[in-house]
């Protein structure tokens, strides 16, 4: 029989390709979306995709859709550094409430879990790569931004709890810049932002001086990774981070995201995005060798070809 997954976050940047993986696998996924980010178009058409319009933080919809299923993708968060600064205290809650939602009812249920951390757990760093076996440790908690990364910490020790005290089955990655044709601009994502201001022939703007690295991973390859870890690839009770070890500066992005969209565009500094108060992360780069470990598996999608998508949905919903 084919397994049937619940995705919360299914109709995200993410969550809409682990339903497209789900579907490759013969399954059939159970999503729970509040659209507050996401949208049902970017779900596949298909019988064996069934949307329930609806949040994490309702307890009974969580526990009867945790019931129907055999395994649950935890992804719904209020994502993007833009919300969680408009609407700290709601960002938080959500977080906190809905995970403990998930995780409570999938280890009464006894089904396995994936939840959704974020590398910003990790907080800046100097550019070497960062291991799960090392401390997490973000900023002050007066700085807004770092609630986000508050909260995802706060899931992650819930669900070790969780492990720990009643056997749930959970795996716990931790997302390094995912980025891909669904993810939209408004969030502030950089990828979508810099190809939208080059399909509008704009400036492609950059904050700060350029030197900034990031590591991106399509989100194709974000979904292969969660569904391996689902699939039994993972111990009960693992954290592993998901990214490419591939630093790339901002700068260079935007001279790629140029070059592929029009190489008469401009690049541009720009003054903060966020405000003077705001405190940039300057790196953010991926140890993945509990990764390959445990999932065999490394990214296929090159960056210039996650671009390329970008540029292609982009131009057509134009
Ligand atoms: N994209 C990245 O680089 C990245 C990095 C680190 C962590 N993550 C985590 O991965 C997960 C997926 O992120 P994404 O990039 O696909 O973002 P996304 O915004 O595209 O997807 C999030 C989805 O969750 C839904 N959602 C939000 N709050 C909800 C709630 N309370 N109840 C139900 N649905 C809700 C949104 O409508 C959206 O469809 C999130 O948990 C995010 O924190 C992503």
């Amino acid at each position: 029989m084919s397994r049937r997954i619940l995705v919360t976050g299914g109709c995200g940047l993410i969550g809409s390709a682990v339903v497209e993986r789900i579907l490759a696998a013969n399954g059939r996924a159970l999503v729970l979306d509040n659209l507050s980010t996401g949208k049902p178009g970017n779900l596949p058409r298909d019988p064996r995709v069934e949307l329930t319009i609806g949040d994490v933080c309702d307890d009974a919809l969580v526990a009867s859709h945790v019931r129907r299923c055999d395994a649950v993708a935890h992804l719904a968060a209020g994502v993007g550094v833009r919300l969680v600064l408009s609407r700290p205290t709601g960002a938080l809650r959500q977080s906190l409430l809905g995970t403990e939602n998930v995780l409570r009812h999938a280890a009464a249920a006894r089904r396995p879990v994936f939840f959704a951390s974020t590398s910003e757990v990790y907080g800046d760093s100097d550019g070497a790569p960062r291991s799960e076996a090392g401390p997490v440790g973000f900023g002050a908690p007066d700085r807004l931004r770092f609630s986000y990364a508050a909260g995802k910490a706060a899931g992650e020790a819930l669900a070790f709890a969780y492990a720990h005290e009643y056997g749930l089955e959970v795996a716990v990655g931790r997302f390094f810049n995912v980025t891909g044709a669904r993810q939209s601009p408004d969030g502030g994502a950089v990828v979508p932002t810099f190809v939208r201001q080059a399909l509008a022939g704009a400036p492609i703007t950059i904050h700060g001086d350029g030197s900034q690295t990031r590591c991106f991973l399509d989100a194709r390859d974000a979904a292969e990774y969660v569904w391996r870890l689902l699939d039994g690839a993972a111990a009960p009770g693992t954290l592993v981070n998901i990214g490419r070890d591939d630093p790339i500066t901002i700068l260079d992005l935007a001279r790629r995201v140029r070059d592929l969209v029009d190489p008469r565009v401009k690049i541009e500094a720009a003054p903060p995005k966020y405000g003077a108060g705001f405190v940039p992360i300057r790196h953010r780069r991926p140890d993945v060798r509990r990764l390959l470990d445990l999932t065999g598996y490394a990214p296929r999608v090159p960056l210039d070809e996650t671009i390329r998508s970008c540029v292609r949905v982009a131009r057509a919903t134009r």
